[in-house]
């Protein structure tokens, strides 16, 4: 036993030597063992920052994720707060990125527009998983926190005009969040669909699409590689300027 303790205080490596010399029981060996396994596998991440905003790395580690054909890397988690402080989350989809701000759109009428007006200041959170070439495995997730201002329509039209048909059908006949007959809005779905079919076009944007910016005051970076030790960056905005400041965290 003290043998075992002084050995874990002090890191000696000696092993092979030790052993021999204490006469090795086995729970000096499997002590061995497992620092040797430890030594193997442990290290830190590192993030690499080039450039002073952080809007950058995060184009950087969405376009990887995208690379690695990770599903649905736009999707993200969004938490809002009600005027009396209910907290809720949910995702959604990232609609656009702007050089200052993140874009997304959804039912005006729906909870979390109803928080947004109450309280204009949400907090975002993206995941990444997935494997590189090498076989290393990656798990990066940015947390983005800052005000939300409702967008004038002509500001997120496009994102309503690229989206697929379904989206555009469930905006229109869709009360978020309601309760609903299913298979009234199935009869509804498939009329409006038929009727798409025969006149050959889509429906325009309906009023209560709404869309939101969130722009971010923080934004947080954590990557773990394989089996080290993650490494964190947190960028601050400087709220009298636009620059950004930022520093590493511990995992
Ligand atoms: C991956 C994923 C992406 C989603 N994207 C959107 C979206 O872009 N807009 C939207 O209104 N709802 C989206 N939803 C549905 C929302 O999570 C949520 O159910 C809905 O918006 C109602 O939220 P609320 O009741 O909090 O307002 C998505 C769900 C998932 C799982």
């Amino acid at each position: 036993m003290h043998v075992i303790n002084f050995l874990r205080k002090s890191r000696v490596v000696l092993r092979t030597r030790v052993i021999e010399n204490t006469g090795c029981d086995s729970r000096l060996r499997n002590f061995f063992r497992d620092s040797r396994a430890m030594e193997v596998v442990s290290g830190l991440t590192h993030i690499e920052v080039t450039n002073d905003d952080p809007i950058v790395l995060f184009k950087n580690w969405l376009e990887e994720a995208r690379s690695f054909s990770t599903p649905m890397p736009r999707a993200f988690c969004l938490a809002t707060a009600s005027g009396c402080g209910k907290v809720s989350a949910r995702h959604l989809l990232l609609g656009r990125l702007d050089d200052d701000g993140f874009v997304t759109t959804t039912n005006g009428r729906s909870p979390k527009s109803q928080d947004l007006s109450e309280v204009p200041s949400a907090a975002m959170c993206f995941h990444w998983a997935y494997r590189r070439e090498n076989g290393e495995t990656v798990s990066r997730q940015v947390r983005i926190e800052g005000t939300v201002t409702k967008l004038g329509r002509e500001e997120y039209e496009d994102i309503y005009e690229k989206s697929d048909i379904s989206y555009k059908i469930r905006d229109h006949i869709c009360e978020q969040s309601s309760p609903v007959d299913w298979n009234e809005l199935k009869a509804s779905h498939d009329r409006m669909l038929e009727k798409i079919k025969s006149e050959g076009v889509a429906p325009p944007m309906p009023e209560h699409t709404a869309g939101y910016k969130l722009f971010p005051s923080s934004m947080e970076f954590y990557y773990a590689k394989g089996r080290l030790i993650a490494d964190r960056v947190l960028f601050l905005k400087n709220p009298k300027a636009s620059d950004w400041t930022h520093h590493h965290l511990a995992a």
